[in-house]
């Protein structure tokens, strides 16, 4: 089969390399570092199956332009896309299909806004409604901090129009899993899980971003666990979706806080986790073009078979990240850390200069993912090699999946954004 690749980043890079071990692959636009990258849009390449990575395609229709020209695409239409494209319209949803989550409000102007945060208990979560890269969300323990970021966000300095209308919700805690569902709009089967760091500092802190990490398997989230999140969460979510007319073939990525009193849906993605996908699709040992191609046909195939080792996945980021960026600093290492055995690295912000050399060009710049038999010594094969890499300027999280391989439970509770 011959299989088109959309986006750039690291998740796009791990798609590739994945699907490449049973078929031919193109990947566009891609990027320097990701062999197969090609400048021609996906409606002008000829491929066998379609695979959209990021968000903004899915919504902005991609999907349903090349449906239209009768290509077999796995990735849902604008209309299922919208799940990730408006956080209110997701807790719509999530409230329709009976789906747990944080209870929440949705608001355009300040002083309803200001009034919900009143009822709330002392962790406070402000939101975009619209898309904002994985950073339109401040979690704090400062009312006023809170107020602060409606009238920001409201205002449209801080996201533009995303922001203009805003989710509030009670803060939950409890670890976090990403369980990723691939849907044939009626069926679905879930990937291994994966758990992602989303602070850009060691402990947590500091502001949000799209991922500085992420481990699979996870320890806390068992087989029941899983279907638990199939059964309340995904598959009614499908089943309310078809019932509204929406037919959703693509990833459901469900990202899950296990809370004290169970397992809440903190968000839908319409799409592949990055980083998470780093970890999970290494670790996959059964062909990825076919079930995606089967999902995609509405006629989920064969279930999905993982290895029994672990992957933990680390980003190199650019000076700056997540907020004003650092790029064009030669990538050096690359190759000494690719040679450590274990390792892949994805590439994701790299652009090249004139020489050929990969430089950085965004604010994650690498992923690099190490596997082995444990958490622990995948985590050590990823370390080794990040020490390989340099630039000026680039930062990494010391403690992606420490907790974990030291088989101590995670529970990160939210912190204030900065
Ligand atoms: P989201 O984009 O909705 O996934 O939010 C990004 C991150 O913010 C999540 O991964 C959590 O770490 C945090 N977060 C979102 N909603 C909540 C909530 N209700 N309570 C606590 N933390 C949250
Ligand atoms: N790593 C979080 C996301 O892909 O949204």
């Amino acid at each position: 089969m011959k299989v088109c690749v959309v986006g750039s980043g690291g998740r796009e890079h791990a798609l590739a390399t994945v699907l490449r071990r049973h078929h031919e692959v193109v990947v566009t636009p891609g990027n320097p570092g990701i062999p197969g990258s090609v400048a021609t849009p996906a409606t002008e390449i000829d491929a066998d199956l379609y695979v959209i990575g990021p968000e903004a395609p899915l919504v902005a229709g991609l999907a349903d332009e090349l449906r239209a020209a009768g290509k077999l695409v796995f990735g849902p239409g604008a209309d299922g896309a919208r799940l990730e494209g408006s956080k209110a319209w997701m807790k719509d949803v999530l409230v329709a299909a009976g789906v747990p989550t944080a209870r929440h409000g949705t608001f355009t102007e300040a002083e309803p806004a200001f009034a919900f945060l009143d009822t709330l208990d002392g962790l406070y979560v402000v939101k975009t409604d619209g898309l904002a890269a994985g950073k339109g969300v401040i979690v704090t323990t400062s009312l006023e901090e809170a107020r602060a970021a409606v009238l920001d966000y409201l205002s449209g300095d801080a996201f533009g129009d995303a922001g203009r209308t805003l989710v509030i919700e009670e803060g939950l805690t409890g670890p976090e899993v990403s369980v990723l569902a691939i849907c044939d709009g009626t069926n679905a089967v879930a990937l291994t899980p994966a758990q992602d760091f989303k602070r850009v500092g060691d402990g947590d802190a500091g502001p949000n971003t799209g991922g500085m990490g992420a481990y699979s398997p996870v320890p806390v989230a068992d087989q029941s666990l899983i279907d638990a999140v199939m059964n309340d969460g995904v598959l009614p979510t499908l089943a309310y979706l078809r019932s509204i007319g929406i037919d959703y073939r693509g990833v459901l990525y469900a990202g899950l806080m296990l809370t004290p009193t169970g397992p809440k849906m903190l968000e839908y993605n319409v799409r592949f986790g990055d980083p998470e996908t780093q970890v999970v699709l290494p670790r996959l040992t059964s062909d990825l073009g076919e079930l995606l191609a089967s999902a995609a046909a509405g006629q989920l195939g064969a279930a999905p078979t993982f290895d029994d080792g672990a992957a933990v996945t680390v980003v190199c980021a650019a000076e700056g990240y997540p907020r004003d960026l650092r790029t064009g600093d030669v990538i050096e290492g690359l190759d000494d850390a690719q040679a450590v055995a274990g390792v892949t690295v994805f590439c994701a912000g790299v652009g090249a200069n004139a020489n050929g050399e990969l430089i950085t060009a965004g604010g994650r710049v690498l992923t690099v993912t190490g596997q082995g038999a444990t958490l622990a010594e995948a985590r050590q094969t990823a370390y080794d090699a990040v020490g390989k890499i340099s630039w000026p300027g680039l930062h990494h999280r010391n403690d992606i999946a420490s907790d974990a391989a030291a088989q101590r439970i995670e529970d990160r509770a939210p912190r204030a954004n900065s």
